[in-house]
């Protein structure tokens, strides 16, 4: 029994197990690495859930103008009304609407003058023209669909061409004066 040999052996067992953990380690980084990115595409990704609800500063947006946003990866537009604006959807008979809906209905109490709407036209999902083009805007005055020419009036409401419904008004809050949360 020379010490000095068990020692060596002993040393070469220490070796092997180093090598042995070393290799799972290795190869459960390897198989982690191959599944994060399939786990991590099941599982909703940290931008879609910090995208579940989006905040808008509203205070910049003048009578007339709207904004284009982002509201779970779909245009989100935003649109301030100008007191004429709020005249004329008033003045028209909801009920003779395709989508009957009045101004009222489409926006929060307390701020008709606010209207806030998915910027995806009903018919096949194009995005409307009117958020932030300039003075681009439909025969209604509101949003106009290049891709097959729905026309959408100031409130958002469908008034001509093929798609059947209103843009849609998702669900939203305004937190404060100047703010809203969607979603
Ligand atoms: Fe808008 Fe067809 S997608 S009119």
């Amino acid at each position: 029994d020379n010490p000095a040999v068990a020692d060596s052996d002993e040393g070469g067992v220490r070796r092997r197990d180093f090598i042995e953990i070393a290799a799972v380690s290795f190869g459960g980084v390897g198989a982690l690495s191959v599944l994060y990115p399939l786990i991590s595409q099941m599982a909703p990704s940290k931008d879609v859930l910090a995208a579940s609800s989006t905040e808008v500063d509203v205070s910049a947006i003048e009578p007339g103008q709207a904004i284009k946003a982002v509201f779970r990866k779909q245009p989100l537009f935003v649109r301030r009304l100008t007191e004429r604006e709020i005249e004329e959807a008033n003045a028209v008979d909801a009920s003779t609407l395709r989508d009957p809906a009045t101004l009222a209905e489409m926006t929060k109490e307390g701020h008709t003058d606010m209207l806030v709407t998915m910027g995806v036209c009903t018919h096949l999902g194009c995005v409307p023209l009117g958020a932030g083009e300039g003075e681009i805007k439909g025969e209604f005055g509101g949003y106009f669909c290049p891709c097959h020419g729905s026309h959408y009036d100031t409130a958002a409401r469908i008034r001509k061409g093929p798609a059947p419904l209103n843009l849609e008004v998702p669900e939203y809050a305004f937190t404060s004066d100047t703010t809203i949360t969607v979603g």
